[in-house]
């Protein structure tokens, strides 16, 4: 698929899963992408993947500020602009709010809210000057919804929603689109080789029956195909008009839906019957 016109995209966490994805589905729409990595040898899959496509994988650990700000002075260097950043790279925590550790919950909001802010401090001057220019954070169901277990990670992806909706609203007189990404479960690398538990998690005391019944709900999850957040994310860089938030995956309907029509107290109930809790 050919699209007008091209655009210069960023895109981040591009050694699996849905940011691998985004960039070669972004290539094959025409732009010309460049692909961080946290670890610039990890870049096999990625390079398979994107081969004959306009990819370029960089060296980018969004935790280093060198990295960010050397990779965005490459692209604007090479190009005189950048169009489009797509914030994906992430981690989870599993574990219950008594059992998160600063540090791991620290490490959390580095990765998903400050690393994302920094790049689109980065970004945004040069956005205005263009006046055009999209931002796409990549958050999560659990961005507008808090499930036990998964609250530190939650609380991160509410952070990064409260910022980008009020970025939207700074942004619109400059032409800049800001819109977030809320992807319920997809199969990636985040329930595998990425998975990450609160160290605290391995004793849990009065826990234990609760992580049990939420390990097995897990296990039992139906998970969609990643591919789909990635076709989602390049069709919101292209559209002139996106929306602010696009929720998808299994069983995300039911969920927006619940959340709009049920007060709270009654969705408590819902949850608890589903988790046996
Ligand atoms: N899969 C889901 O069900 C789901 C649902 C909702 C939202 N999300 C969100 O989707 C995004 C992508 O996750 P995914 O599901 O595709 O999982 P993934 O396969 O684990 O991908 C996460 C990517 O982020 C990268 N990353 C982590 N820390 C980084 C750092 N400091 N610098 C640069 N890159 C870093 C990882 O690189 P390394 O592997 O080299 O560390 C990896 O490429 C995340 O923001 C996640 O929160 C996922």
């Amino acid at each position: 698929m050919l699209c007008t016109p091209p655009m210069i995209v960023l895109v981040t966490g591009c050694r699996s899963g849905f940011g691998l994805l985004i960039a070669v589905a972004a290539a094959r729409a025409g732009h010309t992408v460049y692909a961080g990595l946290r670890d610039l040898e990890t870049r096999g899959e990625l390079e398979r993947a994107a081969s004959g496509l306009d990819v370029t994988p960089i060296q980018l650990d969004v935790l280093d500020a060198e990295q960010r700000a050397s990779a965005i002075a490459m692209i604007l260097e090479k190009h005189g602009r950048i169009d489009g950043l797509v914030n994906n790279a992430g981690i989870a925590l599993g574990g219950f709010i008594e059992q998160l550790g600063d540090d791991e919950l620290r490490r959390v909001f580095e990765v998903n809210v400050f690393a994302a802010l920094a790049l689109m401090q980065l970004c945004l001057p040069h956005m205005r000057a263009q006046r055009s220019g999209v931002i796409v954070n990549i958050s999560s169901m659990a961005g507008r919804s808090a499930m036990p277990g998964l609250g530190g990670y939650a609380a991160s992806k509410h952070a990064l929603e409260g910022m980008s909706e009020a970025l939207r609203h700074e942004m619109r007189p400059f032409g800049v689109r800001v819109s977030l990404v809320e992807p319920g479960p997809y199969k990636t690398d985040i329930f595998g080789r990425n998975r990450r538990v609160a160290e605290a998690a391995a004793a849990p005391g009065e826990y234990a029956a609760m992580g049990e019944r939420m390990e097995s709900m897990f296990a039992g999850v139906e998970m969609g195909d990643p591919q789909e957040v990635a076709d989602l994310t390049v069709r919101i860089l292209s559209d002139p008009k996106p929306r602010l938030r696009y929720p998808l995956g299994p069983k995300v309907r039911a969920r927006v839906w619940m959340g709009r029509l049920l007060p709270f107290e009654l969705q408590e109930k819902v949850i608890a019957k589903i988790l046996g809790f």
